[in-house]
């Protein structure tokens, strides 16, 4: 549901360039099988169907022909699905090659954006179970002011930090307790994140000048814009939002497109 404020015009990168390999599946990610289909075709369904994108930006392993082709069949399959409605606006579907980090690859999209953009949505790949409402949400809040604009989901778990043990203690367990961070205040973050894209230029221009160290530690967007002292807001995402990372996340993600329930009894 539209906030009803005019959405600004957007662009959708989707990082898809990663290699998988705790997936464990001898592939990119991008093209594990999932259902029917591979993991990059559900998330480009799950882009093309919040309907928020002028443009769709893929980033890949570079020289990949298996997933340059999955992306053109699925440009041809929106022109098709438009067809007899000249009103619709199809998305045009761009791809670039990825970067050895999942922030190369978002900077190499960033350069291949079409004039007139004013935001940019990036979507981890792995996420391909993404629902169109976490879509629809951060770009309201974008068109509502928001600069930068994250989906979050509650932290379960209690969250403690760690330290390694030394000297004797070793013996006793690898690790001692240092601290426990407060629950409320804790949340899980997801993508889509939104941000205007003069913003994430300049974020992104920011963290070249980053070590190795300091690049390595680069999880997400929205640190490099936190980086620029720029308020970062939250939105709610999805528990069907997980990031398909290891074979037990493929299994669950096999069962929300499977169970007897299917996949809307997450719907949040
Ligand atoms: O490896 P990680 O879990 O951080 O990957 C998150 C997303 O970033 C995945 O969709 C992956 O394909 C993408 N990625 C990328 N280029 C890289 C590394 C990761 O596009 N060099």
């Amino acid at each position: 549901m539209s906030n009803g404020l005019p959405r600004p015009v957007t662009a959708v990168i989707i990082v898809a360039a990663g290699s998988g390999e705790r997936l464990g599946y001898g592939m990119p990610k991008a093209r594990v099988p999932l259902g029917s289909d591979t993991v990059l075709t559900h998330a480009l369904r799950g882009v093309a169907a919040a309907g928020v994108a002028r443009q769709i930006c893929v980033a890949l392993p570079p020289g990949d022909t298996v997933l340059q082709e999955l992306c053109e069949t699925f440009a041809e399959e929106l022109r098709a699905g438009h067809d007899g409605n000249p009103e619709a606006q199809i998305p045009l579907m761009t791809t670039v090659d990825g970067g050895a980090t999942r922030a190369a690859s978002v900077r190499s999209a960033l350069a291949a954006l079409l004039d007139g953009t004013e935001v940019v949505l990036v979507h981890d790949a792995a996420r391909a179970l993404a629902p169109e409402s976490v879509f629809h949400r951060v770009v309201d809040s974008l068109a509502a002011g928001a600069v930068a604009v994250i989906p979050t989901i509650p932290v379960v778990d209690t969250v403690k930090t760690v330290s390694p043990t030394s000297g004797d203690d070793t013996t006793i367990a690898p690790e001692l307790v240092t601290g426990t961070a407060p629950r409320e205040e804790l949340r899980s973050v997801q993508t889509p994140q939104g941000f205007r894209l003069s913003t994430l230029l300049q974020a992104h221009q920011a963290a070249l000048g980053f070590d190795d160290k300091q690049a390595a530690a680069v999880t997400d967007d929205a640190m490099l814009v936190e980086l620029l002292g720029v308020p970062v807001h939250a939105v709610h995402g999805a528990t069907q939002s997980l990031k398909i990372t290891t074979p037990l996340d493929l299994i669950i993600a096999e069962g929300l497109l499977e169970g007897p329930l299917g996949i809307r009894w997450v719907e949040g």
